[in-house]
């Protein structure tokens, strides 16, 4: 099955159902382009054997941006590094796509630049809360400037020539602030009931669907869930999909989770095998029962018996994000037969924002390695991996406001 090609709605077939899911790699050059580091990871990733390579996020907008180091892609940037890092990533057969996302009120408060949201619901993270910048409620024309960033930021990954966009719409960033009851509290047509609330993320898919045609990937990323109490739920999810099967999407990802629960980091809790490797697999068989498009589902996923396991509960793409990051070429593995697990790392502190900083950073650093042509590593010390992450990101956040001043 997971060998098996699959044609998405639009006509673009995939070679297999392994998807490397997006991973942030704050590698971007100076100017916020992608960088010659970040060209090689992708490049690696498509000798590696998935069928399709999902870009970690593309900011819309670069005084909005989820961490320093990113990649924009305005309006109005030139496009010749994009096309470079389209290429590579498309190498041997791979599609790649461009994930866009717009962080809303998930912004560090030293980054500067804007800090916009449905509501001004500030992130709550205990003791590191006053990490994060206050938010200010969006005004109706920010609301319509954000959809056209996403209409134009599509456009130019179709221009730089990837195969498609994914939208972001999961982990508590701008499009799933809207979705939750939790994070909007408006009362115009953007908040209330669930079709309001949802009516920013089916805007931005109508209107990128109408600009880029019908033979480019437009796929979404949503939660299945936001693991908080009185936050978007699996009945809300399974309403969104009944209504994105109208909008001409070629699969919805699902995941869940934002920086308050960060489920998408995994339920150590759990133990059965299936939910501890898939993390959101019992709701995304749920939410696939109502869906028309194919199901993406991402989380946890190492293991190829556990890839075929998922695939046959009614799931059409696997994503895999952290176990990529430590053996690439995974997927050409399991197909020459090697049945080798992958690795993701498993760092469990008592402090839960420092064990999931630590555990992004020992995945950003085998990015970096691979970035510079070596090999990742698993035997990386986390306590290192995370001061080496801190301090990389200091400098980087350092460059990012010096870059915004004078741009
Ligand atoms: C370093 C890192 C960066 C990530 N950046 C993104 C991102 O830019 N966009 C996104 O949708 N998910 C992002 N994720 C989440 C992954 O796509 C995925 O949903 C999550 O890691 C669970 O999958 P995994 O267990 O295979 O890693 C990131 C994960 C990691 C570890």
């Amino acid at each position: 099955m997971l060998f098996e090609p699959i044609t998405l709605p639009c006509g673009q077939t995939l070679k297999n159902r392994a998807v490397k899911a997006a991973m942030e790699e704050n590698m971007a050059d100076a100017s916020h382009y992608p960088s010659v580091g970040l060209k090689k990871l992708y490049s690696a990733w498509a000798h590696g054997g998935v069928g399709l390579i999902i870009s970690g996020n593309v900011m819309i907008d670069k005084m909005a941006m989820t961490g320093p180091g990113g990649v924009v892609l305005e309006k109005h940037t030139p496009l010749d590094a994009f096309t470079d890092w389209a290429t590579q990533a498309k190498q041997n057969q791979c599609k790649a796509i461009m994930q866009i996302n717009h962080p809303g009120r998930q912004v560090m408060k030293n980054m500067g630049g804007k800090n916009l949201s449905a509501s001004d619901i500030a992130v709550d993270i205990g003791k590191h809360s006053n990490l994060l910048a206050q938010p200010r409620a969006m005004t109706n024309d920010e609301i319509l400037d954000v959809i056209q960033r996403f209409v134009d930021t599509a456009l130019k990954a179709k221009d730089a020539g990837f195969d498609g966009v994914q939208i972001h719409a999961a982990h508590g960033y701008l499009l799933s602030q809207f979705l939750s009851p939790l994070t909007n509290k408006r009362n115009d047509e953007w908040g209330g009931d669930l079709h309001n609330r949802a009516r920013i993320l089916y805007e931005v898919i109508q209107r990128v669907r109408e600009a880029v045609g019908t033979t480019f990937i437009v796929a979404v990323k949503i939660n299945s869930a936001d693991f908080q109490r009185g936050g978007f739920d699996v009945e809300d999810a399974i309403s969104v999909v009944t209504t994105l099967n109208t909008l001409s999407l070629d699969f919805v990802e699902l995941s869940g989770g934002s920086y308050e629960a960060p489920a998408m980091q995994g339920k150590s809790g759990d133990e059965r095998t299936l939910a501890r490797e898939a993390y959101f697999l019992e709701f995304a068989t749920q939410i696939a029962e109502h869906a028309k498009m194919p199901i993406m589902v991402t989380g946890g996923i190492k293991r190829r018996h556990i890839a075929e396991k998922v695939l046959s509960k009614n799931v059409d793409l696997i994503g895999m994000a952290s176990a990529l990051a430590f053996s690439p070429d995974l997927v050409k593995k399991w197909q020459k037969g090697n049945e080798i697990d992958g690795f993701v790392p498993n760092v469990q502190w008592k402090d839960k924002a420092m064990t999931g900083l630590a555990n992004m950073a020992l995945v950003k650093r085998q990015l970096q390695r691979m970035g510079k042509g070596k090999t990742p590593r698993t035997n990386h010390s986390p306590l290192l991996s995370l001061i080496l992450d801190r301090v990389r990101i200091a400098r980087l956040t350092k460059a990012y406001r010096r870059w915004i001043a004078v741009d």
